[in-house]
């Protein structure tokens, strides 16, 4: 596990997408994993900024989003296939036929999620996987007590996260119930991980997910079994880890190792 630690939000989402336009620029067919939420806009806004004034080619990329909620129609503004749009896909040139987001929508959710796993593997497996993590530890909708072998499927919200989702809603009694997720299996089959978090809320979550023990009831904790997983932090996410001078102290002897 590497843990990088930056000053501010902005610089999190900078750090984040030079590692994305490091994989594109050596593998410009690269399958890039992709998540929801407010943590990934800075990174977002980025690659969209590369994009423009750099040239950064997402014309061979193909993505798969992490999840969606049950129920809401690709045209609802809390729907992570509109978020996806708004913020991402139409800033930049990857072809809408290569784009994958869990449908929320389905009339067989069962045949939907094994066609995911499946499509998944027919594109070559997943070569980065961008991550955020919930105030309870949760990566994509994989709630405390999920199997750290699952797959895609169908998970029901906890209640924490639903109130935590509930400031997208007019109220919590708006937000799914449901929603549609990758397993932890899944992701821990991507290639290499950025998990980026920022914000004090996040640091109980990021501490569990780093240096707790690996257990279900912390999903993002499972993380600690992959082999390339980078945590990429502003300085609030990571204040309450007990190790993180030793992680600085790694950063900066980084570049003079062997
Ligand atoms: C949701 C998403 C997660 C995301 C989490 C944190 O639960 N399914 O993928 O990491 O929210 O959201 P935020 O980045 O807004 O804090």
């Amino acid at each position: 596990m590497e843990v990088i630690v930056n000053e501010t939000y902005e610089e999190m989402g900078k750090t984040a997408a030079r590692v994305v336009a490091k994989t594109l620029n050596a593998k410009p067919n690269a399958v890039l994993g992709l998540a929801t939420g407010s943590t990934p806009l800075s990174l977002y806004q980025e690659l969209v900024r590369m994009h423009k004034d750099e040239g950064l080619d997402f014309s061979q990329v193909t993505t798969f989003n992490l999840d969606e909620y049950v129920g809401l129609k690709i045209d609802h503004p809390q729907s992570y296939h509109y978020f996806m749009n708004e913020n991402l896909f139409q800033h930049i040139n990857v072809p809408a036929a290569n784009i994958h987001i869990p449908s929320g929508t389905t009339d067989n959710y069962e045949a939907f999620c094994n066609w995911y796993e499946r499509r998944i593997v027919e594109c070559g497996g997943i070569d980065l996987q961008v991550l955020g993590i919930g105030s309870d530890g949760h990566i994509a909708f994989n709630e405390p007590s999920s199997s750290l072998g699952s797959r895609t499927r169908i998970k029901t919200l906890a209640k924490p996260t639903i109130e935590d989702n509930a400031r997208f809603f007019d109220s919590a009694e708006e937000v799914p119930i449901y929603a549609i997720t990758m397993g932890v299996g899944t992701i821990l089959e991507a290639r290499k991980i950025l998990l980026l978090a920022n914000k004090e809320s996040k640091a109980p979550a990021i501490t569990a997910a780093i240096e707790g023990p690996v257990t279900s009831l912390c999903t993002a904790s499972a993380l600690q079994l992959h082999p390339d997983t980078m945590f990429i932090l502003d300085r609030a996410a990571a204040s309450g880890l007990s190790m993180l001078d030793y992680y600085e102290w790694i950063q900066s002897k980084m570049p003079d190792a062997p």
